[in-house]
């Protein structure tokens, strides 16, 4: 069984979101998705996602293309995160290309281009216009 693993905040899902979810489910048998928390966003964005770590958790698991959801509460445990799942494949957006190579000894790193045009930043900014 081919095991695949990703890592996103999801915040305001949107098709984006839906579409990279099920590329990366298709390349394998078992989809696993690390949700990164309230905090690690503080950190990482400078912004609290607008959905709780619990919604967006609960939202992801919902989706048919995930078999399996945990919280990403750190950058630094990736690699942790990656052996405890028995992950085979690594996938990201391409908007890390390069960024995910050090794990290349531990499973295959692919990136998967992005849907173009839109973000959760982007949506943010157009309903604060509004
Ligand atoms: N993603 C994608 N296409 C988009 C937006 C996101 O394929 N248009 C992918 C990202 O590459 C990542 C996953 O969805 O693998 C989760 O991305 P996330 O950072 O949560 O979404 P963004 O919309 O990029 O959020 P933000 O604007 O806050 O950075």
């Amino acid at each position: 069984m081919k095991r695949i693993i990703t890592f996103g905040t999801y915040d305001l899902l949107h098709v984006g979101h839906i579409r990279i979810l099920e590329r990366a489910a298709k390349l394998g048998d078992y989809l696993i998705v690390g949700v990164s928390s309230d905090e690690l966003n503080i950190a990482k964005k400078g912004r609290a996602p607008v959905y709780s770590t619990a919604d967006r958790v609960e939202i992801i698991q919902s989706i048919r293309c995930v078999d399996k959801v945990f919280v990403e509460h750190s950058l630094e445990d990736k690699g942790k995160y990656i052996q405890e799942a028995g992950a085979d494949i690594l996938v990201m957006g391409d908007d890390w290309a390069g960024k995910f190579d050090e794990f290349k000894d531990i499973c295959e790193v692919m990136y998967l281009p992005r849907t173009e045009g839109i973000s959760t930043t982007h949506y943010i900014e157009t309903i604060s216009e509004r």
